[in-house]
């Protein structure tokens, strides 16, 4: 099923590292890839969200448990408002019409970002995804829209200190567990690997906490040109690394 590469499975192999866990995606290149053939550049948004489905598809057949996708960023929000449009256009179809999939194929849908900046509808949306997906047991899909880091770390920290100054936590109490469980990701692992097309070798406000030992692969293709395929190379690539965090191998 997996492809006739070798390495490509899921076989135990003691010299490889097992296939992540959480694979985060920073999809980047809509943009460049329409203009490369004269597309309008919702021409390239569009073909991003089938590789959306591909990707989301083929990390629930290989098992991988959760999935995080960066989708529209904090910052995004300074793009034209025809783009904006755009984007939340195809956002509010893609959460229509693809809740059957994802229950299909037994995908629990989460969200993190500012939701209070997003259109109405589509908070209604996520939530009804989020509420009909929440049994599912096979991948967990965390779209990050409307999401920064520091937004996120902000916030955190602003709770925190409420809690503190309420007496309900002693300042004493605030380490990096406590501290992790007061992010939106709190109730996921950290990443493994993080992915992002288009070659720019950059975070862009992505996950910035969460992301302190991730493995990191950056990719020329634009995210429309991604493919199962290059899925399977990536996670090739990751299990031939090796994970020290800080200590020492040998
Ligand atoms: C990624 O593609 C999609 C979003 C950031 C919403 P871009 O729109 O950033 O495409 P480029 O980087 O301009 O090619
Ligand atoms: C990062 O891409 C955000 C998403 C992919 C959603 P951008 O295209 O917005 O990032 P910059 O501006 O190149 O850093
Ligand atoms: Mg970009």
């Amino acid at each position: 099923m997996l492809s006739s590469n070798p390495r490509t499975t899921r076989e135990p192999d003691p010299a490889l590292l097992p296939i992540p866990t959480h694979v985060a995606i920073i999809m980047d290149g809509n943009g460049r890839w329409a203009r490369q053939r004269g597309l309008p550049r919702v021409m390239g948004h569009r073909k991003g969200a089938e590789a959306v489905r591909t990707t989301v598809t083929a990390c629930g057949e290989l098992g991988i448990k959760y999935l995080t996708l960066y989708a529209f960023s904090s910052e995004n929000w300074k793009r034209p408002r025809d783009e904006v449009d755009d984007l939340m256009g195809l956002l509010r179809h893609y959460l229509r019409n693809e809740l059957n999939r994802l229950n299909k194929n037994n995908v629990r849908l989460r969200c993190i970002g500012r939701r209070d900046r997003l259109p109405r509808d589509i908070v209604d949306l996520i939530e009804e995804s989020e509420a009909k997906t929440r049994d599912n047991t096979g991948l967990t899909l965390i779209l990050a829209l409307s999401y920064g880091a520091h937004a996120e770390i902000v916030e955190a920290a602003r709770t925190i200190a409420e809690k503190a100054a309420s007496g309900e936590i002693r300042p004493e109490d605030v380490d990096e567990k406590l501290f992790s469980s007061h992010l939106q990701t709190a109730d996921f692992p950290d990443p493994d690997i993080i992915i992002r097309t288009s070659g720019e070798q950059r975070l862009s406000n992505f996950l910035l906490w969460q992301a302190a030992y991730a493995e990191l692969l950056f990719l020329d293709d634009y995210w429309p040109d991604f493919t199962k395929e290059k899925l399977l190379a990536a996670i090739d690539n990751y299990r031939s690394r090796e994970r020290r965090y800080g200590a020492r191998s040998g």
